[in-house]
């Protein structure tokens, strides 16, 4: 890599505004003369979107493998693979000439009607980073870069170019932060992509205290922020607040733009020196990288086809499943024949092959017969017809298999979900054949959760198949027939009704601006904290096998915050076929100083298991499984007390808990001021311990007014004291002024000095 500074000094003031907004729809703006190259993005969260002519930002691309989208992958939890297909993409990427690829995104699941759900992992934060940051280690660890995306609160699509996600610091930093400081603090993406809407009123391309506080100067990160595509307004605002590049290009005046603010003092040069210099670091490294070749399209087709059969989940079966002895199928619904694989939008792929389910089926179907009914047709039309005629093939098969997909109209980028439902006439569908063939088997291409309750109780069997990449149609008849054995298991929860959803109330918002009303509580954090009842829980996800838990153990039931704590336990495969479990670690604060949600997720593992077959499985767990960001300290803390680490196979199926103690190794500095209530002068250690003389006079002050003798008793305790604890001091001390050292306003601040002296 050539010395940065050096080509930085020899950069004219055009040249550094030009560096930072990019030349064409996908590559950056060369330096000829200082042998500076273009740096080639294309987009990349399950295949890579190289589109032939730079200029265009159309649809058609080069072919490239389509593997599930990253709601489907998330439902492996399965680290190692997700690092498997980052190598691959990052194959392909080199293949194709791309440098750095617009993906993944981490937006957290705020609503399961979000129509960009099929591209973001969970509802989860631990989740989502962990698998972001394993595919963006994959694809770095063979030279081409990442674009960790939309960075923040991007988590609906209406109006998602102006809409101002209204949402407190502390939910900010528990649910839509930490999938990306995770990605960040452990993968170091090359870029990271800002979101196109505003966070507390500020879009999120201007916003210094994401772009620059938290993101650069707090999490370290070193690559270069990019926008995403158009969500720049005031180019020198945006550079100033810590964007780097703008995209897409040519931008001539917002260069120009640029070049005026420094020339007229109003950008400092310095800012702009440190952008450029975050953009060539990037663009040398990806050029050590060299481009062209063949990527291996039928290893990454197989590839794409595991992740399918890992990634799909199996929601419900009453036994039918694995398929055995079936000599008549019925094969019901348009996506057995056309693939539903992918979601409308940015990410769309130009996929090297598709697998139709129908012939996959017929491949793994032996001598079966097997005929298919279209079911539904490509619109939302009423049909009939269609209904009337799988009827017929249902009743006159063994089992019949319908293939739902969610269709594009309902689902997409660029626009949310209005319910929560199938196609009217696919919901007749699956009533009508149910009630005539009562072993039918339920396939569904969602990107995100539907409801079911119009249908599921007559579905024998319900198979998620997500929107699983070109090769899961091999996939849904591998896990059909017991070639492969179901593992994965819900990133996401799946309600009963959309207005059981945690954001209902306060979604899709008005004026301009959503209030994330409803805080810390998304997914099964809100529907546990309500006892809401699911249809699915988070987590949750059936195998051909069962799994036996030993009790959980730790390292040590009592242990220090910067020594974390090891968990174990012993998983066994009492089942008759192999199969794989997701160990799922949860965290419940016993007592807690803030409202915290019943449990959070904060480790999981995944274990392939032989019949009989015991493995044990460890999962550490650091101070920061146990915190929470105190907003007061403005930072994450683990009080000392008691947690429960709750291990189980689903957020709804705990099979094992432990009771830890955690014990704080240093005391956090005292948060109390003027204004603090008696109550939080006697809950803080420091304060309690230097109030005493005064808390005496207030009692005994307390005593004399309320009442002596019998009323004593009351007086101290449940009533007046009460009431005397949520008043401030320097009221408080009103009452008492007569025995007070001094004015109550001087003893305060007395009691201040010695508070933050110790
Ligand atoms: C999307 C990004 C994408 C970019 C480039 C935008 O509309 O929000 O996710 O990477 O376009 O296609």
């Amino acid at each position: 890599m050539p010395d940065i500074d050096t080509i930085v000094a020899q950069m004219t003031l055009q040249e550094k505004a030009a560096l930072c907004t990019g030349a064409t729809a996908w590559t950056t703006t060369p330096i000829e003369r200082l042998g500076v190259p273009e740096l080639f993005v294309a987009d990349g969260p399950h295949g890579v979107r190289r589109v032939p002519d730079t200029n265009s930002m159309a649809i058609g691309a080069l072919p490239a493998t389509c593997f599930p989208t990253a709601s489907a992958m998330a439902c492996s939890w399965d680290r190692a693979l997700l690092l498997q297909i980052g190598q691959a993409l990052a194959e392909e990427a080199i293949a194709l000439g791309v440098d750095v690829l617009l993906g993944p995104g981490v937006n957290i699941k705020r609503t399961p009607v979000c129509g960009r759900n099929f591209e973001y992992f969970s509802e989860d934060p631990y989740l989502a980073g962990e698998l972001a940051t394993s595919l963006i280690v994959g694809i770095q660890s063979r030279g081409v870069g990442t674009s960790l995306k939309h960075y923040a609160a991007n988590n609906q699509e209406y109006q998602r170019m102006t809409i101002s996600a209204e949402v407190d610091q502390r939910t900010l930093r528990e649910l839509y932060l930490p999938a990306f400081e995770t990605a960040v603090k452990k993968a170091q993406p090359w870029t990271v992509m800002c979101a196109y809407n505003r966070v507390n009123g500020v879009y999120a391309s201007e916003h210094r205290e994401l772009l620059t506080d938290i993101l650069k100067e707090e999490w370290g990160f070193e690559g270069f922020v990019v926008s995403d595509w158009t969500a720049v307004h005031d180019r020198v605002t945006a550079l100033r607040a810590g964007l780097d590049l703008e995209m897409p290009g040519p931008r001539p005046r917002r260069v120009q733009a640029v070049v005026d603010a420094v020339q007229a003092g109003e950008l400092d040069g310095g800012a702009l020196d440190e952008a450029v210099r975050r953009i060539l670091r990037i663009i040398f490294k990806a050029a050590e990288t060299p481009k062209g070749g063949v990527f291996d399209a039928s290893g990454h087709h197989n590839l794409a086809r595991q992740v399918a059969a890992e990634s799909m989940v199996l929601l419900k079966n009453d036994g039918i499943l694995p398929l055995r002895n079936v000599s008549r199928i019925a094969v019901i619904g348009r996506a057995a024949v056309e693939a539903h694989y992918q979601g409308g939008g940015s990410s769309h792929i130009n996929p090297t092959q598709v697998d139709a389910p129908f012939d996959e089926l017929r491949k793994r179907a032996g001598s079966a017969q097997i005929s298919h009914s279209e079911g539904y047709p490509i619109d939302a039309s009423s049909r009939p017809d269609l209904i009337a005629e799988a009827v017929v093939a249902a009743q006159a098969a063994d089992v019949a298999l319908l293939y739902i997909a969610l269709p594009t109209f309902k689902e997409s980028e660029g626009y949310d979900r209005a319910d929560l439902d199938l196609t009217g006439q696919q919901v007749a569908l699956i009533q009508a054949a149910t009630a005539v063939q009562p072993r039918t088997v339920v396939i569904l291409n969602t990107g995100s959760a539907v409801a079911m309750n119009d249908w599921i109780d007559g579905a024998a069997a319900v198979l998620e198949a997500w929107m699983m990449g070109q090769a899961g149609g091999g996939a849904i008849a591998d896990l059909l027939f017991g070639v492969a054995n179901p593992s994965g298991k819900l990133a996401e929860t799946f309600p009963l009704r959309l207005a059981d959803t945690p954001a209902y109330l306060n979604y899709p918002g008005e004026a301009g601006q959503v209030r994330y009303g409803e805080g810390i509580f998304v997914g099964y954090r809100y529907y546990d904290a309500k006892e809401q009842p699911v249809l699915f829980p988070f987590g949750h996800g059936l195998s051909y096998t069962t799994f036996a838990y030993s009790a959980p153990r730790v390292s040590s039931p009592t242990f220090r915050d910067v020594d974390g704590v090891l968990v174990e336990v012993d998983v066994t495969n009492i089942g008759a076929v192999a199969g794989q479990e997701v160990v799922q670690v949860y965290v419940h604060d016993c007592a807690a100083g803030v409202q915290r949600p019943p449990k959070e997720l904060k480790g999981f593992a995944k274990v392939a298991l032989q019949p009989g077959e015991t493995q044990t499985v460890a999962i550490p767990l650091d101070s920061r499984a146990f915190a929470f960001f105190d907003t007061g300290y403005g930072g994450w803390i683990a009080e000392a007390g008691e947690f429960d680490i709750l291990v189980g196979a689903s957020s709804a199926d705990i099979r094992g808990a432990v009771r830890v103690t955690l014990q704080a190794t240093a005391p956090l500095p005292s948060l109390l001021k003027r204004m603090s209530t008696l109550r939080q002068w006697l809950d803080d250690p420091t304060g309690r311990a230097v109030i005493g003389p005064v808390y005496e006079l207030i009692k005994a002050r307390a005593l004399e007014t309320f009442g002596a003798g019998e009323d004593a008793a009351h007086a101290e305790g449940l009533g007046a004291m009460h009431f005397l604890l949520g008043m401030p001091l320097p009221d408080l001390l009103e009452f008492v002024e007569d025995g007070l050292p001094a004015a109550p306003g001087a003893v305060v601040d007395g009691l201040l000095q010695q508070v933050h002296r110790r």
